[in-house]
């Protein structure tokens, strides 16, 4: 079941003197216990989007509907209701400084009315889910980074939310503590069958824990699906750039619009000599390289230079991926690629020399 349903949502600010179109018709549908990846340039609208998910950013067009209820007809004590049921967390963490761990956590659940002994109870409960219960009289200054955020994990489970939404929670933290903090997050949504949707600038934490994945550029949606799908046959530009080039959003350049994978002759690629066609292929769990690179050696009768071999983890099964140069004009290129296709392999020319 859909749990969150987005409709030709834009959202245009107007300022003193300018109209920023941060979001243009988009289109979402996260299903319920999805863990949904929002990656995206900076400015390209990801928190204006995850701001209209529950309304604290009324949107300009559209329509944003949770568990089949539509937020713009709600009143406002039932957007109230319905919000306090999302939680939300944030690269910044947001805890209040004076008050000590424990109180942070009970926060949310005082304003809701529980009782101060439940509302404690429950928040120790909460603090030792996220593993700080240690920490408990601790305040916010005193932890790290990663701890905070833990804290700040712990406060938005407090009202039993169904969904999370994070935006950019671990950009702030070190790799290794981005590593426990997803973590934690990948087992909030499996053993409390919580739906989260994440913001981010890494490509590592989408493939790390997301299922599925939509990629925003200028208030658009230019590409989603799941998230091993992307990887296997990147079709827009920004992923492209995002999965091949390993760039950061930030990197994406604005050259020519292209979703034209296989038409890169034109290209002029670093190092490729005349008749030679640069390959990408990906690899699913169990296939091994090996076999496949000497198989296509006695098949085609050529040697194939492997440029770069790697396995990473996407979403905990190991994938791996290698980028080839082979010559032999485009004819060969062409029986390579049939060849790759026919043993169901991901495969992407990224260069081809004339
Ligand atoms: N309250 C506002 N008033 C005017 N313009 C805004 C407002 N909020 C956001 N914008 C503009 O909308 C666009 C999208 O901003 P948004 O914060 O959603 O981007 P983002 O993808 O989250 O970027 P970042 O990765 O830097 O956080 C930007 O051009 C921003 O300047
Ligand atoms: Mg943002």
């Amino acid at each position: 079941m859909a749990i969150i349903e987005v409709r030709g949502l834009s959202k245009t600010f107007m300022t003193k003197d300018d109209k920023v179109e941060a979001l243009k018709d988009i289109d979402l549908t996260v299903e319920e216990g999805d863990i949904y990846g929002i990656i995206g340039m900076s400015g390209a609208g990801k928190s204006t989007l995850v701001r209209c998910l529950n309304y604290l950013e009324t949107p300009s067009k559209g329509t944003v509907s949770i568990e089949g209820r539509d937020l713009g007809k709600l009143s406002g004590r039932q957007l109230r209701d319905l919000r306090s049921r999302i939680g939300m967390i944030f690269q910044s963490f947001n805890l209040l400084m004076q008050k000590t761990v424990i109180d942070n956590v009970c926060f949310p659940l005082l304003i809701h009315g529980t009782g101060k002994e439940e509302a404690k109870k429950k928040a120790l409960e909460l603090l030792e889910t996220v593993g700080l219960a240690d920490k408990k009289d601790a305040y916010p200054a005193q932890l790290s980074g990663g701890q905070k955020q833990r804290v700040a994990i712990a406060r938005s489970l407090a009202c039993d939310p169904k969904i999370l939404l994070c935006d950019e929670a671990t950009s702030a933290l070190d790799p290794q503590t981005t590593a426990g903090v997803l973590e934690l997050l990948r087992k909030i949504n499996e053993t409390r069958g919580i739906t989260i949707v994440i913001i981010t600038h890494q490509m590592s934490v989408v493939r790390e824990i997301c299922k599925h994945v939509a990629i925003v550029e200028e208030g658009r949606i230019v590409e989603r699906g799941l998230v091993e799908e992307i990887f296997r046959h990147p079709k827009s530009r920004a992923a492209r750039q995002l999965i091949i080039d390993g760039k950061d959003p930030d990197e994406w350049s604005a050259q020519a619009e292209t979703d034209e994978i296989f038409d890169v002759s034109s290209d002029v690629i670093p190092g490729l000599q005349s008749g030679y066609t640069r390959i990408r292929i990906v690899f699913g769990g169990e296939a091994a390289f090996e076999p496949i690179i000497s198989a296509m050696t006695v098949k085609f009768g050529i040697p194939f230079n492997i440029l770069k071999a790697d396995i990473k983890p996407l979403r905990a099964v190991s994938t791996g991926e290698m980028v080839l140069e082979f010559s032999g004009g485009k004819q060969t290129q062409e029986e390579v690629i049939g060849f790759l296709q026919e043993k169901e392999l991901g495969v992407q020319v990224i260069g081809y020399q004339e």
